[in-house]
């Protein structure tokens, strides 16, 4: 077998001496390989007659527009402010022009591919077509190989280098199959369960902090203990919240789930019953599943129930109610069971079910789902969810929540960018994403925590540089930290950033990206940081190229010695409370904490908002950040404490923006009167 193997080998190889592909002079290379990963071995070429999924990625139209677009609507200085577009309007905007599509397909029909073979997907971005080995090796002037995987033993058709003509290449991206080999990126699976299972430390999910029991106050309206638990009665009191009394149509806040947080409406009772009882026992969340998402225990038992969901739920309700949640629950159980593996917490399979256009959404080199971060459907696992991608099922709701997120350091650049434009094109619609900040202040947990970044949960060859949170970093979403009241404190002291000193400690995840540059809404409020509270740490000041790898942190900060960037978007934007809550889970009373709680508390409170501009006949606020950095005032400015990590103590809460609590916690009323100001 071997030796036939090697002889069929060897022939072929002389085969491509003979047929050296000969490049006609109007051709050019579009793309070249320029190193191959270890990972990946050339093989024997592909079989004239197979058979390939052609994709022609268009050059879209304007995307280097997105960030002025989104401005034009939700910078409260422009005349369109809130004048939202709709989902065509945002395809129209960025697909490929006319002359893009014509000259493409001509040049396909010329090579003799037949026009009706030909099919323009949805969202207008690629030509997709059948064509056999031979096909796309005259079409491209190129041999395909077949390429072996030694991480998956997987093998799929590539090629060194391919040619289109000249007039063509202005016209389009990239081409698969094309020399694109599936980033190379590193399991985590292993690494993970390695050091997890050497510490005997079981999974836990992210961001969540459970300070064990904590029995209800007699009086669910006693604010003399907000010191010890954070009650309902607490928030509202904290940030000025008048009951809700609305409950406007397709208004409701969205929160978003995995990890096989699924509530039980137990629980919801026997919080609805102690601190609000004008909430009825059984209500509960409308259920948006997603690729197999499962809601509630129902059929589970109590003690099953998820911490992350019971905070999202028990904080949000009584700021919203009687307006509804949308609970949507992202991807099948074994999915869900598995998250943590590639710390992509399923994200994009949200985005595909509420926008059918980023299911083949193509930017920096990427299109659609990546296989080894994303799960795709239908799911092969037993048990898994059997159907197609869910794409576009969902509208999607106002305003969501989502208290989950990993290390920029860990996902490949153009992942998170392609992620990142599509918060972008879903806030042009109106739509307004909050993200907890993270836990770990300006690093990520150690690796007996869930962390995956060294020993000490920071970057660099020293294990000393900071490590800043995806997804808040992108631009086009709302970070949220977290504040607390200390005891012997009330609620009409001002909060401070929270602090809570057992290891790990817990303490609000800021800092700044690696990858994005600081956006013009926030650069005012980082020149006043810097100016008036320079930190005292070296810096450095570089971003991370375009790459289809995780970010070279190496690379980024060369030769200096600096901890963090000073060219990098900032988070958080904004903070609320997020220690000692009180939450029923599992059956009993407990107080919770997290910038987990943060989000829903500050996403309840922009649906709350939304509810009132809808009553007066306006549109809901979408894109958050041009708006709070435009009037701060409206916040509840936060200047004291820090958020350590990496042997530091971090970064200092001061007056104005700073990295620990962004510009502060929710004033409702002040909040109230500037939105129903705007038009
Ligand atoms: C995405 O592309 C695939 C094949 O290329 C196609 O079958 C599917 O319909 C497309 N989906 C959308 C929403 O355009
Ligand atoms: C609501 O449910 C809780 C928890 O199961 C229970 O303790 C309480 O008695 C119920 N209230 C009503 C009015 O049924
Ligand atoms: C300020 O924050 C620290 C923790 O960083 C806390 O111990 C202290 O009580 C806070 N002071 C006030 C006034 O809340
Ligand atoms: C932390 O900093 C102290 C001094 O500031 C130093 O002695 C110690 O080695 C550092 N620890 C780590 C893990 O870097």
């Amino acid at each position: 077998m071997t030796g036939m193997k090697s002889f069929v080998a060897l022939l072929a190889a002389a085969a491509a001496v003979v047929n050296a592909v000969a490049i006609p002079p109007h051709h050019e290379v579009h793309e070249k390989r320029q190193t191959l990963h270890p990972r990946w071995t050339k093989r024997d070429r592909v079989e004239s007659h197979k058979l390939f999924q052609m994709r022609i990625g268009l050059k879209q139209s304007n995307l280097e527009d997105g960030y002025r677009h989104l401005m034009e609507v939700s910078d409260p200085s422009s005349p369109n402010f809130a004048n939202h577009w709709t989902s065509e309007e945002v395809i129209e905007a960025f697909r490929p022009s006319q002359q893009t599509e014509d000259e493409v397909r001509n040049w396909l029909i010329d090579s003799g591919i037949p026009a009706q073979r030909i099919t323009h997907t949805e969202n207008k971005a690629w030509f997709a077509f059948f064509a056999t080995a031979a096909e796309a090796e005259s079409l491209l002037f190129t041999e395909f190989h077949e390429y072996e995987d030694s991480v998956t033993g997987g093998v799929i058709p590539s090629c060194d280098e391919y040619h289109v003509p000249k007039h063509i290449r202005q016209h389009i991206d990239y081409i698969t199959p094309g020399i694109k080999l599936m980033a190379p990126v590193e399991s985590h699976r292993e690494k993970r369960a390695a050091a997890m299972a050497e510490l005997g430390i079981e999974s836990r999910s992210v961001h969540l902090q459970q300070h064990g029991k904590a029995p209800p106050p007699t009086n669910p309206n006693d604010l003399s203990t907000c010191d010890q638990l954070i009650t309902p009665a607490c928030i509202a009191a904290l940030y000025k919240i008048p009951p809700g009394t609305s409950k406007i149509r397709g208004s409701s806040l969205g929160i978003f789930e995995s990890e096989l947080q699924f509530y039980a409406q137990k629980d919801l009772d026997s919080f609805f019953t102690t601190y609000r009882k004008d909430i009825k026992n059984g209500t509960h969340p409308i259920g948006a599943n997603i690729d197999g998402g499962m809601q509630s225990t129902k059929d589970l038992f109590q003690a099953q129930a998820g911490g992350e969901v019971a905070l999202d739920l028990q904080l949000a309700y009584p700021i919203v109610y009687p307006q509804e949640i949308t609970l949507y629950d992202v991807d099948d159980f074994i999915v869900q069971a598995n998250q943590l593996d590639t710390y992509t917490f399923g994200f994009n399979t949200f985005l595909d079910a509420l926008d059918g256009s980023y299911c083949n959404f193509s930017a920096y080199g990427e299109t659609g789902n990546q296989p080894g971060l994303d799960q795709q459907y239908p799911d092969p696992a037993i048990g898994g969810w059997a159907g197609e991608l869910m794409c576009g099922v969902y509208k999607p709701t106002n305003v969501i929540s989502l208290s989950y997120g990993g290390q920029e350091a860990d996902i490949p650049v153009s992942y998170q960018k392609r992620q990142c434009l599509e918060y972008m094109k879903l806030g042009l619609q109106g739509v307004s994403f909050l993200y907890a900040s993270g836990d770990s202040g300006v690093s990520n947990y150690p690796p007996a925590f869930g962390g995956t970044d060294g020993p000490t949960g920071c970057l660099g060859p020293k294990g000393n540089i900071f490590n800043p949170t995806w997804p808040g970093t992108c631009p086009y979403v709302t970070s949220v930290g977290a504040t607390k009241v200390y005891p012997g404190y009330t609620v009409n002291d001002p909060e401070s950033a929270v602090l809570d000193p057992a290891y790990p400690p817990y303490s609000s995840g800021g800092g700044f990206s690696n990858i994005y540059p600081i956006p013009d809404y926030q650069t005012k409020a980082l020149a006043n940081y810097f100016e008036k509270h320079s930190p005292p740490y070296p810096y450095y000041s570089a971003l991370s190229p375009d790459s289809s790898e995780v970010p070279d942190i190496a690379a980024i900060v060369g030769d200096s010695d600096g901890i963090y960037n000073r060219i990098g978007r900032g988070i958080p934007d904004v903070s609320a409370n997020g220690d000692n809550d009180a939450v029923y889970c599992g059956g009993s009373a407990s107080a919770f904490g997290g910038t987990s709680a943060s989000a829903p508390i500050f996403s309840a409170v922009i649906t709350r908002l939304n509810e009132a501009r809808l009553g007066a006949g306006k549109k809901p606020i979408g894109f958050l950040n041009p708006s709070l950095y435009a009037n701060p005032g409206m916040l509840n400015d936060i200047t004291n404490g820090t958020n350590v990590g990496c042997n530091t103590t971090g970064f200092a809460a001061v007056p104005g923006w700073d990295p620990v609590t962004g510009l502060g916690t929710p004033n409702y009323p002040k909040m109230l009167a500037y939105y129903l100001g705007l038009p």
